[in-house]
């Protein structure tokens, strides 16, 4: 077999075979294809696309280029979830512990990333002595013993898309479906669920930013994972604004606290109740939908939820008096209102801008290296489709410093006051199957 020729076929529009896909993509892997073949292959692939086999192949292919998470070991269906970008999204720190509350084992397994606000993994980290430096055995045993675990990345999972990902960044070749979907699908079937909940976000905070290309991207992910046989399935929400009211590591902990004792702010509580439903659906501990919402929306009242998630934050080294008292989380020095500059209805709160609002504060990584202020970030005061009177707080800013006109002037580019009466925006769009 030559790249040439694969190379040639798919420029041509042709469908490439599974021995085609496993050829490029072990012989990248171990080094024996250059990358300007390979950067010519994927840019074959941005213009002629794939089917939805193909698509498959490549993410099998992916998967198969290092190891993968042996999740066996745990009883029952194990169910994960994953959210593309999104501002200040604390959904995962909510629906571990209360879909686990139902018996559904959470075996989660998650990054640190770069963003506006760290990953799951660095919000946790604010919780006192909390930490994922656990074995896989260990893992799993916690998983069986509390159904719910966190840990972080190990091991040598989906060198493949370590490669092409850092390949397609300087080739102009990222923003492509068959190419994103099978990247983050690679890493959600390495890592061993058997099923798995997607939340595409949709809006000017999220990737997909028009609602086509979420749904056209949600579709090929749900095709990927049920083809190589992981019940998967996509809910299509909004970002246009951020979820919730705090961005934030340690204002989403709080926040999630709060959630966890039936608290929360409605849109990240219905959320978690939508997608949780979902999951444990998919995990068989209900046999509908509205009984795994009534069960749920139970265990975030009824206090089950919240010992659930002491229980975790306990076996993971972290001190669970946090679920009782927020204030021991990492707290800035000060904090400082944003005051309306009219009085009318917020049509506009901009995900994108107040993500790096946060990032400004320090909530946030640019470079692997940088370190992260957990205590900083921002709390909305307002959503769209809120009234707000003039010299009113939209938003409080939680910093170290009280240098932060520049940060206050991004938020007011970033939040628009109307005349007129304006809807808050649907919480999810919709949901495919496949
Ligand atoms: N995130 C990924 O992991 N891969 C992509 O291709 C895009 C976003
Ligand atoms: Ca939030």
């Amino acid at each position: 077999m030559r790249m040439y020729d694969i190379i040639e076929k798919k420029r041509d529009g042709k469908n490439l075979s599974s021995e085609e896909i496993s050829f490029f993509v072990n012989g990248y892997t171990k080094g024996d294809i250059p990358d300007y073949q390979v950067s010519a292959l994927l840019m074959a692939i941005f213009f002629q696309d794939m089917t939805e086999a193909e698509r498959a192949e490549l993410t099998a292919s992916m998967v198969e280029s290092g190891d993968q998470i042996d999740l066996s070991a745990i009883s029952g269906i194990k169910v994960d979830k994953h959210s593309t970008g999104g501002v200040g999204d604390t959904t995962t720190l909510i629906l571990a512990p209360l879909v686990a509350s139902l018996g559904v084992p959470v075996a989660k397994m998650s990054g640190r990333g770069l963003g506006h606000t760290g990953g799951t993994i660095d919000k946790l980290e604010a919780v006192p002595g909390f930490h994922v430096e656990i074995s896989t055995d260990e893992f799993v045993d916690l998983v069986n013993e509390n159904k719910v675990a966190v840990v972080g990345q190990t091991g040598n999972l989906t060198p493949a898309d370590k490669k092409l990902y850092s390949l397609r960044d300087v080739t102009a070749t990222v923003n492509s479906i068959p190419l994103i979907a099978s990247s983050i699908m690679s890493k959600k079937i390495a890592s061993g669920s058997d099923a798995i909940v997607l939340d595409i976000k949709t809006g000017a905070g999220a990737f997909m930013k028009e609602l086509d290309e979420a749904k056209e991207l949600a579709q090929a992910m749900v095709s990927i994972g049920n083809r190589v046989g992981r019940n998967t399935m996509a809910v299509i929400s909004d970002m246009s604004q951020p979820l919730g009211n705090a961005i934030g590591n340690a204002l989403e902990v709080k926040e999630a606290i709060e959630t966890l004792q039936g608290d929360g702010p409605d849109d990240l509580t219905e959320l978690c109740l939508e997608l949780g439903s979902q999951m444990v659906v998919l995990a068989n501990k209900a046999a509908t939908l509205d009984e795994a919402r009534e069960r749920l929306s139970d265990n975030l009242n009824n206090g089950k939820a919240l010992d659930q998630f002491k229980r975790f934050l306990e076996s993971q080294g972290g001190d669970s008096r946090v679920a009782d008292d927020p204030d021991i989380l990492p707290q800035a020095t000060y904090t400082f209102e944003l005051p309306a500059k009219k009085s009318g209805t917020v049509s506009e709160i901009i995900a994108d801008n107040i993500g790096t609002a946060a990032m400004m504060l320090g909530a946030g990584r640019a470079t692997k290296e940088s370190e992260i202020d957990l205590g900083v970030g921002i709390v909305l005061n307002k959503k769209i489709g809120d009234h707000i009177n003039e010299g009113e707080s939209l938003l409080t800013i939680h910093a170290n410093t009280k240098a932060v006109d520049n940060v206050k002037e991004k938020l007011y580019e970033s939040i628009t006051i109307t005349d007129r009466t304006v809807e808050a925006p649907p919480l999810t769009y919709d949901n495919i199957t496949e």
